[in-house]
C-alpha cells in the first residue's frame, strides 16, 4: 500500500487529495480538498482561462496544506505525488503540475503524471476495486468517452462526442433557459422537480459508432425558446425533457455497446454521472439487459484530487514513477501505460 498526494487543476478547481492503495477495497481517501472557482466565474457567465490559471496560483498552496493537515500527515509520510496533465486548461495544469513536480523534487518522491480521463474512471476505484475489464462512460464538462478498460494503464476509445460534451449541453441548456452559472446541476434540479408528463426532445442517432452528439437536442431547446417568455412550468418541463434526452442518449448507447463487447460491466463517472436522472436510467437499462453498472460517490464524480491520487497509486504501484521531464498538454490523448501482463 502506497501513501500518495493527488493535484488536480486542470479546469475550475483547485484541488488536492491523500489516498492510500491499493487494498482489497481499491482505494481509501484520508482527505480531499476541492476549491471550487463558480463564483469567480458567474458573473462572465462561463470560464476564463486566464482567471482560472491565476486563481489556482493563488490557491495551490493553501489547498495542499489543508489535504495534508486534514490527513494529519507529514511530508515524510508520502510514498508519492500523483498530477494531472491533461487535457485541460494549458495555464491551470501547469499551476498543479510544477507544484507536484516542486514537492517531489524537494522531498525527492516519485511523481506520476495521470491523464484526466484516467482519473475519472480511478473515481470508481474509492471504496472499491475496479471490476476489470470495464466499459467507462466518462460524461463531464469537457468530455463523453467510452472507453473500454482492459486493465489498469490499458484503454480503448470506443466512442466520443462529436460536438458538445454533455456537461457543456447541459451548461448551455440553462443559460438558454435564464438559469444562474453554472447551469448544469441547476438545469437538473429544476428537471427533478417537475411532475408534468414528459416528452423527450428529438435526440440525433449515429449508427454504426459509438460516437455521441449532443448540438441537435441543444439546437431544439434553442429553437424552442427563442423570443419567448416562459412561465415557471414551461421551463422546468423544458429542463425535464432535455435532462430526459441527454439521459436517453446516455444510458441507451452505452448499454448497447457494453452488451456488444461481451456484457461488460459499465462505469458510469464524471461530472454529468452527479445527474440522478441518468445514474436511475443507466441503471434501469442496464438491469434489463442484465449487465452491473458501478458509480463513483457524487462527490468523487466532479473534478476533485482523490481520482488523481487513485489512479496515481496504482500506477506507482504497477509501473515505475515518471522522470522530472514529464510535461502537460491541452490536447493529451488517453494512452496506454501498461502492457498485456501489467496485474
Ligand atoms: O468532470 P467535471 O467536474 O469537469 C470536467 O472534467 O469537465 O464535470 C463538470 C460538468 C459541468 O459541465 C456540470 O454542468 C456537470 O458536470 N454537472 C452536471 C450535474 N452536476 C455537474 N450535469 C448534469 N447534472 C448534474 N447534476
Ligand atoms: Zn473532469
Amino acid at each position: 500500500m502506497v501513501l500518495v498526494l493527488g493535484i488536480e487543476t486542470s479546469c475550475d478547481e483547485t484541488a488536492a487529495a491523500i489516498a492510500r492503495g491499493p487494498g482489497e477495497n481499491g482505494v481509501d481517501v484520508v482527505s480531499s480538498v476541492v476549491a471550487s472557482q463558480d463564483e469567480l466565474h458567474a458573473r462572465f457567465g462561463g470560464i476564463v482561462p486566464e482567471v482560472a490559471s491565476r486563481r489556482h496560483i493563488e490557491m495551490i498552496v493553501p489547498v495542499v496544506r489543508e489535504a495534508m493537515t486534514r490527513a494529519s500527515v507529514s511530508w515524510d509520510d508520502l510514498d508519492g505525488i500523483a498530477a494531472t496533465t491533461g487535457p485541460g486548461l494549458i495555464g491551470s495544469l501547469v499551476v498543479g503540475l510544477s507544484t507536484a513536480k516542486a514537492i517531489a523534487q524537494a522531498r525527492r518522491l516519485p511523481l506520476a503524471g495521470v491523464h484526466h480521463l484516467e482519473g475519472h474512471i480511478y473515481s470508481a476505484a474509492i471504496g472499491r476495486r475496479l471490476p476489470l475489464p470495464l466499459l467507462a462512460l466518462i460524461a463531464s464538462g469537457g468530455h463523453s468517452h467510452l472507453v473500454l478498460v482492459r486493465d489498469h494503464g490499458r484503454y480503448e476509445v470506443l466512442g466520443r462526442t462529436r460536438d458538445d460534451a454533455p456537461g457543456e449541453a447541459f451548461e448551455k441548456a440553462g443559460r438558454l433557459l435564464g438559469l444562474p452559472y453554472p447551469g448544469g446541476p441547476r438545469l437538473a434540479a429544476l428537471a427533478d422537480s417537475y411532475r408534468g408528463r414528459l416528452e423527450p426532445m428529438p435526440q440525433a442517432r449515429i449508427a454504426e459508432s459509438w460516437d455521441f452528439s449532443f448540438s441537435g437536442v441543444k439546437t431544439h431547446l434553442a429553437r424552442h425558446v427563442r423570443g419567448r417568455q416562459l412561465g415557471d412550468d414551461e421551463r422546468a418541463s423544458l429542463a425535464a425533457a432535455f435532462q430526459e434526452s441527454v439521459a436517453l442518449a446516455l444510458a441507451e448507447k452505452t448499454v448497447r455497446a457494453a452488451e456488444e463487447i461481451g456484457g461488460l460491466p459499465i462505469l458510469l463517472v464524471g461530472g454529468v454521472a452527479r445527474n440522478r436522472r441518468l445514474r436511475a436510467l443507466m441503471e434501469e437499462r442496464a438491469f434489463s439487459a442484465g449487465l452491473r453498472v458501478n458509480t463513483a460517490a457524487p462527490e468523487y464524480c466532479t473534478d476533485n484530487g482523490a481520482m488523481i491520487a487513485a489512479a496515481g497509486i496504482y500506477r506507482l504501484h504497477l509501473r515505475a514513477a515518471e522522470t522530472a521531464e514529464l510535461d502537460c498538454a491541452a490536447n493529451l490523448p488517453l494512452r496506454d501505460w501498461a502492457g498485456p501482463d501489467s496485474s
